[in-house]
């Protein structure tokens, strides 16, 4: 099967898109990074596809009168480049439905807890006030609700006594650089499958990143 042509939206740090980059510098990764774009000129993330020399492109949202202006000019870049599936990785926009549309089933983002908990912003602050004992991350098909739809992968961590925002983050973000490589890998190999309002594994998967996507990582 060609791999499919992935096109990663950031606004800051990027260290999910490092962790994509690395992964897809195997050429039997089923997917390739052809295109990282930012919504923001000072994005981490930029210098870090240059060095792997992916095509980057900024379309600053503040030069759009609205949102849905700005979601065109992204249609408009991603069509260009012939991209396949878009991930989300620390890209601070939310995309209008319409954007969501074009690009039906074919979004990922990455979560830093395990969905349906804890959606919005400062998860990890929710998570340490509702006291649970494990939280995690989440890949998941973007859909129009925020921080919903179908669930691609999950990795779970545990919340561990003395646990403040600091080290939770930092457990939870190591856990997403394994869990986004091995969600993208499932879903653009056709692994895993949307069927409605889920995600269907392929039953006879036995693929290495199980280990990444079922297991607790400290
Ligand atoms: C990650 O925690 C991701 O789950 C969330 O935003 C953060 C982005 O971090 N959506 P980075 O830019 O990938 O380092």
């Amino acid at each position: 099967m060609a791999r499919r042509r992935v096109a990663v939206l950031i606004s800051g740090r990027g260290s999910n898109l490092l962790a994509l980059l690395k992964a897809a510098v195997d050429p039997s990764y089923p997917a390739e990074i052809v295109l990282v774009v930012s919504n923001r000129t000072d994005a981490q993330g930029l210098a870090r596809a240059q060095e792997y020399g992916v095509a980057t492109t900024v379309i600053d949202h503040k030069n759009f009168a609205t949102r849905e202006d700005f979601d065109a000019a992204l249609t408009e870049e991603l069509r260009r480049a012939e991209i396949d599936l878009i991930c989300l990785a620390g890209f601070m926009r939310v995309l209008s439905a319409e954007f969501i549309a074009n690009w039906p089933d074919r979004i990922l983002n990455i979560h830093p807890s395990l969905l349906p908990a804890f959606r919005g912003l400062n998860v990890q602050n929710q998570a340490l006030a509702a006291g649970v004992k494990i939280s995690g991350a989440t890949v998941h098909i973007v859909r129009p609700a925020l921080d919903d739809g179908p669930i691609i992968a999950q990795a779970a961590v545990p919340v561990l006594p003395g646990d403040d925002v600091e080290k939770l983050t930092a457990r939870i973000l190591a856990a997403e650089h394994k869990l986004y490589p091995a969600a993208l890998a499932l879903f653009a190999s056709k692994t895993a499958v949307v069927r409605g309002d889920q995600v269907d594994i392929a039953a006879d998967f036995q693929g290495l990143s199980a280990k990444a996507l079922y297991s607790f990582t400290v």
